[in-house]
């Protein structure tokens, strides 16, 4: 069956987006039960592109970008049952054509490490974050 992408948040319920991140098994690493941080992750999103097939929301990538420089996409998810068809490298190439100027960052899940080199991706030696919990040390 074939599938339809879309750019952007307009039109799509809230529901059908928790669905799938239960359903791409992505919801194990967010905060799926606490919803109004799940919506507010959604609708705050600059860039998102999602997968239809027959009305059902098979995948979406969700990232942040400023359209010219950098786009860190947050989330990847395609359901479980649709995995393996060239959705997830379509979201990837549909949410790249958004901002072709801006180079594409991700932090992998564990399931997804050799995902990404697989589709051209290369690693980040002095990447860091900061976690919420994490303190600021003094210089
Ligand atoms: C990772 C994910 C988004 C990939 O989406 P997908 O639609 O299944 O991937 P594609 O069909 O575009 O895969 C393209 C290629 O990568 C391979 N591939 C897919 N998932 C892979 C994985 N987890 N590890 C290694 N290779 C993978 C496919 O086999 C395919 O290669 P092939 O055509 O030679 O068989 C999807 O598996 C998913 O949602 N996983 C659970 C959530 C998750 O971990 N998301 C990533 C968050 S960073």
């Amino acid at each position: 069956m074939a599938v339809e992408y879309h750019f952007g948040q307009t039109g799509i319920a809230f529901e059908d987006v928790l669905d799938l991140y239960r359903a791409s098994t992505l919801g194990e690493r967010r905060p799926i039960e606490d919803h109004a941080r799940m919506q507010q992750m959604w609708t705050s999103a600059n860039l998102a592109v999602t997968a239809w097939e027959e009305g059902l929301l098979v995948g979406l990538a969700r990232s942040l970008t400023d359209h010219t420089y950098c786009t860190y996409m947050s989330d990847l998810a395609v359901r479980v049952s649709h995995q393996r068809q060239g959705i997830g490298r379509e979201l990837i190439r549909l949410t790249r054509a958004a901002a072709p100027d801006a180079t594409l960052i991700l932090l992998a899940a564990p399931k997804a490490v050799d995902y990404y080199p697989r589709l051209g991706f290369s690693r980040h030696e002095s990447a860091w974050i900061l976690r919420p919990s994490d303190e600021l040390a003094p210089v």
